[in-house]
């Protein structure tokens, strides 16, 4: 909304109370609450607004309401990316679909409905393989399968049943694709897809993402084929305009797309991106809908730019600090301690049990990088093992508290 209101355009807001600060409501010129902020509900409620002060355009910056923005724009013809695209964006099944025969549909996939569909995947796809959910975020139950016994296994524990009507299928199996990973960041304006910048991700060994690193240490010989790869990607799902968000693993026999938003990264991967290469891409996205002429020319602010994440053993919070060490050391921009004293850290499963993290810049991609991992090695937190979320072990086995003292960032894999 800033970002709008600077371009100079008329704002109104749409959506929950709680998601409402005291500046959305100064930076907008309507306001309308919903209860329910249901898709049903949103669609009814913009195209009654529309009805009483028409709008040019719906946008959200946000996951969830990807596909119902895309519905009002569609309703009310506004011109956007289509319904049909973002429909494939938020479903890895359907967009698997969408690219089958293409040139870029050149990963090895098969919808997962039921246990049956599940045993029988060994022979459509071989192993390893990767098992998702169609319509998941953050890394959560992203599952890696070697055998047909870990199949069997998942055919007890998993959830078939569909999330949404309009899902294609709960879960989708791919080929496991293996290689570093990047994510690109592109703009597209009618249709010609701009790389904004190429980021190089860190994650654990049950892939959750623990840094970024922009730009991406890779070579100009690299980075084209992921260039071309990701605006095929683009041209083939129909995206004609706006932020895009890809992520692509580069393998020895080229690079291979894992998934595309259409909306820019999350993880501070913007922030990186404007110190870095000197674009802001909410800034693109709102003075291009202003209707003034973009300006893709790079400015960049720092050579590099890094996040890393702190990572925490399971147990309880029992002290924090070091958040104003990590603050002070040299080339941090940011740094952020989500955990608190009584927090009861979870096992690492996806984005959301991740603790804090720190954003630095360098002079290059390695100075960047290894600053933003040293200063979160500053954060230091004490937690005990001891009352963590696992089932208790036996009586008379318990033995005392071990208290980890960090500097945790040699506890993350990546
Ligand atoms: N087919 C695959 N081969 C290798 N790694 C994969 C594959 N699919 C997913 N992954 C890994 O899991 C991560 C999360 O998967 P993704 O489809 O991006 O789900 P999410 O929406 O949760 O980010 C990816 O960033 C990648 O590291
Ligand atoms: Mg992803």
């Amino acid at each position: 909304m800033e970002a709008a209101h600077s371009a100079g355009l008329t704002i109104g807001y749409l959506g929950s109370k709680d998601a409402l600060s005291e500046r959305h409501r100064e930076l907008a010129e309507t306001v309308l609450l919903l209860p329910d902020v249901s898709p049903d509900r949103v669609v009814q409620a913009a195209v009654a607004l529309h009805g009483v002060q028409p709008f040019d355009l719906a946008v959200t910056m946000h996951d969830t309401f990807l596909q119902t923005v895309a519905r009002i724009n569609q309703e009310l013809g506004l011109t956007a990316t289509p319904l049909r695209t973002v429909t494939a964006v938020d479903d890895k099944a359907f967009m698997r679909e969408v690219l089958r025969g293409s040139e870029v549909g050149k990963v090895a996939f098969a919808k997962v409905r039921c246990a049956q569909d599940l045993l029988g995947l060994g022979e459509v796809l071989g192993f390893p393989l990767i098992l998702k959910p169609t319509r998941g975020t953050g890394s959560q139950q992203i599952h890696f399968v070697r055998h047909g016994a870990r199949l069997r296994e998942l055919a007890g524990e998993l959830d078939f049943s569909v999330p949404g009507k309009e899902t294609s299928a709960p879960w989708l199996a791919e080929e496991f694709l293996t290689g570093p990973e990047f994510s690109v960041e592109t703009f597209s304006v009618a249709g010609e897809h701009h790389i904004l910048a190429v980021t190089e991700k860190f994650k654990t060994a049950n892939f959750v993402e623990i840094g970024h690193l922009v730009p991406a240490r890779i070579t100009a010989e690299q980075q084209a084929p992921i260039a071309a790869e990701v605006r095929r990607l683009l041209t083939a799902l129909g995206v004609q305009e706006g932020p895009a968000h890809t992520e692509i693993v580069l393998t020895d026999r080229g690079p291979r797309v894992i998934e595309t938003h259409t909306r820019p990264g999350g993880d501070a991967i913007v922030e990186l991106v404007r110190l870095a290469s000197g674009f802001d891409v909410q800034e693109l996205t709102f003075t291009w809908l202003s209707g003034k002429p973009l300006d893709l020319t790079p400015r960049p602010l720092a050579a590099a730019a890094a996040i890393w994440f702190l990572t925490l053993p399971e147990g309880e919070v029992t002290s924090v600090g070091g958040l104003d060490e990590a603050r002070a050391a040299e080339g941090v921009e940011s740094a952020y301690l989500t955990a608190a004293v009584g927090d009861l850290v979870p096992p690492l499963r996806s984005s959301w049990d991740r603790q804090g993290d720190v954003l630095a810049v360098g002079e290059d991609p390695d100075t960047a990088l290894s600053r933003a991992q040293q200063a979160v090695g500053l954060f230091e937190v004490e937690v005990d093992p001891s009352t963590a979320s696992r089932p208790d072990p036996p009586p008379g086995r318990r033995g005392p508290a071990i208290r980890h003292h960090l500097p945790l960032h040699r506890t993350v894999t990546t």
